[in-house]
């Protein structure tokens, strides 16, 4: 991005710049209307917390980065930047002011990126997608850094052109719209993220999508919808998003993550549509969310820390997932990431760690509490023998899994497989793995009772339904777990 305005001509310019005069005087007004939207009920958008537009502070309980910029400074308490007043107005750069057309076909990428270089430069900005209209654009990177308080509001629909066919063929196939190098942004709004993923997920080099059931070789990249990048202080608010090409949303190098209030929808059958991936990111928040499509509903990858995870409703899909991580005999790091209260129903997977033979590092810190499943394959599964193609070789390596617990885990499993799979590598074991008030009934048929377990320690505090009887008590002899190699941060 960058050196935009030399693309405008003068009138063009100062038809933006009469644009943005004239639209800050509406900021208030804009930011009271997005307020404003009904509370409870939630209108009719399906989401799980019901809490997606009400994350915003009511009038009498002011966000407490109001509450450190008071009207009149105590004495002595000299503000940061006087310029900037109490209570930032917010100007609204409609995309349609900048030529977008909205009527779900025009190719509106440039005025996206017009109104984006324009928000950019001003401090808490709305890029508002208007709810009247469906705007098509391609493949975007919006990069910052910008001026804080920037929003990209969603009250529309938003959409890539519509398969493979009409990607443009310069565009980048593995991502549609980036955010990258930002600090502070908001993605929210009322309206609908639409992937139009159909054409991607039906190419003959997807699984079994070839001709007769056969799956072709060959480049097989599809876009990711919506990715974040290198950056820090995200908040991503009540959108509905749907039918992504690849996976719906990806975190990359962020920081400071919170995501509440999505619905997330893509078929069952739709391949690699994992709906929120996390990698080489810290401290995330994703809350009050609903994930239906045909991979993981939440997955997440190396180089992720303090990921907590509360009110997700998951499936169909194949479950929470923390994985797969040390393929190519790489070191994998993921520490302390929490689900409390989440449904899993209808789905491949419950609560997933996978590894690949040879990894180093460790998965650690993990605790699963309070999850109700529902018709779930699988629903505590730790896999260290993780690989595609059957054919992988054992090694003497591999990511230590330590510190997992699992608290009032319960509910149906689907039968064709064991509710409980603990495949630890023989070399470094799995340890510290604690169970209590794990319950978990077949949702028809006859009753799996003998769960897999293999080279893990850890304790039942309350017996486990099924009963389990190889959690192995302390910790193993193996020298092996000394390896510095398996140490992280
Ligand atoms: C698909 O299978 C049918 C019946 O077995 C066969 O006649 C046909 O040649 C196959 N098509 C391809 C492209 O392999
Ligand atoms: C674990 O993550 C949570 C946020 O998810 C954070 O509040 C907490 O401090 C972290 N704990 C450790 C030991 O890092
Ligand atoms: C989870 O849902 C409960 C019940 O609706 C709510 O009280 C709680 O605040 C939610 N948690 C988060 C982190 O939003
Ligand atoms: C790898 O090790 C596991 C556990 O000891 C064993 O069940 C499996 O057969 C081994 N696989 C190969 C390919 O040697
Ligand atoms: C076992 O893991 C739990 C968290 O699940 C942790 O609180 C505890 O300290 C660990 N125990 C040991 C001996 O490391």
């Amino acid at each position: 991005m960058g050196g935009g305005a030399s693309r405008l001509g003068l009138p063009q310019l100062m038809a933006v710049v009469f644009i943005l005069l004239a639209l800050c005087g509406f900021g208030v007004h804009g930011r009271n209307h997005i307020h404003k939207r009904p509370h409870g009920g939630g209108g009719g958008r399906s989401r799980s917390g019901g809490r997606g537009g009400s994350v915003v502070s009511s009038p009498a309980v002011p966000p407490a980065d109001e509450q450190t910029q008071p009207a009149t400074p105590p004495p002595g308490i000299v503000p940061s930047d006087p310029a900037v007043p109490a209570q930032p107005e917010q100007c609204v750069f409609d995309v349609r002011a900048f030529g977008a057309a909205g009527d779900g076909t025009t190719d509106d990428t440039e005025a996206f990126r017009a109104a984006w270089r324009a928000a950019c430069a001003v401090e808490s900005a709305v890029i508002l997608v208007p709810s009247d209209g469906t705007f098509t654009i391609t493949t975007t990177t919006f990069a910052g850094p910008c001026k804080p308080g920037l929003v990209f509001q969603v009250d529309g629909v938003l959409m890539p052109p519509d398969g493979p066919d009409c990607w443009p063929a310069s565009d980048n196939r593995r991502q549609w719209v980036v955010f990258s190098n930002l600090d502070g942004l908001t993605l929210r709004g009322a309206g609908t993220i639409e992937g139009n993923g159909e054409g991607w997920w039906n190419l003959p080099c997807k699984p079994h999508r070839g001709p007769n059931g056969s799956t072709l070789r060959g480049p097989c990249d599809s876009p990711t919808l919506v990715r974040f990048f290198m950056s820090r202080n995200l908040a991503v608010e009540g959108l509905r998003v749907e039918n992504s090409p690849e996976f719906h949303f990806r975190f990359d190098g962020c920081s400071d993550v919170r995501v509440d209030g999505l619905s997330i929808r893509s078929p069952a059958s739709s391949p690699n549509t994992d709906g929120i991936h996390v990698e080489n990111t810290e401290r995330v928040a994703i809350y009050n969310s609903m994930i239906s499509n045909g991979d993981d509903c939440i997955s997440i990858g190396t180089g992720s820390y303090d990921v907590d995870i509360q009110n997700v409703t998951c499936g169909p899909g194949h479950g929470i997932s923390i994985g797969s991580l040390g393929v190519h005999n790489s070191q994998a790091c993921v520490a302390n990431v929490t689900v409390r209260n989440a449904v899993i129903r209808n789905s491949d997977n419950g609560l997933r760690i996978k590894t690949w033979q040879g990894g180093m590092g460790s998965v650690s810190g993990i605790s699963f509490d309070t999850v109700a499943m529902e018709n779930v394959r699988n629903c505590i599964i730790i896999d260290q023998y993780y690989c595609l193609d059957k054919r992988c070789m054992n090694q003497s390596t591999a990511v230590h899994v330590t510190d997992v617990s699992y608290a009032n885990v319960r509910g149906s499993y689907d039968v064709r497989a064991a509710p409980i799979h603990f495949a630890c590598s023989d070399t470094v074991p799995c340890t510290n793995i604690t169970m209590s008030e794990v319950e978990l009934l077949p949702f028809s048929g006859e009753l799996v009772d003998d769960p897999f377990c293999w080279s893990a320690y850890g304790l039942q505090q309350t017996p486990t339904i099924p009963p389990i009887y190889c959690l192995q008590d302390g910790l193993p002899d193996s020298l092996l777990l000394d390896n510095p190699d398996l140490r992280c941060r």
